[in-house]
């Protein structure tokens, strides 16, 4: 069984909607070796990073940085799972109201030296909402889940 922990902060309306994009279309592929595990930051511990297979995490961009409860959920796993999850797959969703551009490079700096692997690039979702947006996620969870299931990643 493949296991994909999916952390999302979701403060407001639209971006529930994103993370209900990606679990559906998880769901919508129907693959038996694939589960997801989704949780806000603050519920997720390093255990449940060391029991995932891949790792979908959605923050939103605040101050020009990651939203604090990511960073929060990143400072408690990141020595914990320094050395047991180099390789681990993982995707990145941002939504920003005007940038994204901050969140983005500090979140890449810390997959660096966690050595998480990007399975593509991250995205932002920069401007007013667009109902697209959930198909731009959908799509990378997607990608994350049927790559796990055939061993892509
Ligand atoms: C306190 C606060 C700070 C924010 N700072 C930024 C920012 O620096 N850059 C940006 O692009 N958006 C910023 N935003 C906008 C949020 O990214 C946006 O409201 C959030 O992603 C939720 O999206 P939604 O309005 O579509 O629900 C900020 C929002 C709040 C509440």
């Amino acid at each position: 069984m493949n296991r994909i922990l999916f952390v999302s902060h979701c403060p407001s309306a639209n971006t529930e909607s994103l993370r209900n994009a990606a679990l559906t279309g998880i769901a919508g592929l129907n693959l038996d070796d694939v589960m997801v595990v989704a949780k806000s930051p603050l519920e997720t511990d390093a255990n449940d990073v060391e029991n995932c297979d891949g790792i979908l995490l959605g923050t939103t961009e605040n101050f020009g940085y990651m939203a604090g409860l990511i960073k929060d959920f990143f400072e408690r796993v990141y020595y914990p799972c320094l050395e047991s999850k180099q390789g681990l797959p993982v995707a990145l969703y941002i939504r920003a109201g005007e940038d994204g551009r901050g969140t983005r490079s500090s979140i890449e700096k810390i997959l660096t030296g966690l050595r998480w692997k990007p399975i593509s690039e991250s995205l932002i979702l920069r401007g007013p909402y667009n109902d697209a947006f959930e198909g731009q996620v959908a799509e990378l969870a997607m990608t994350m889940a049927a790559g796990l299931d055939a061993n892509i990643f």
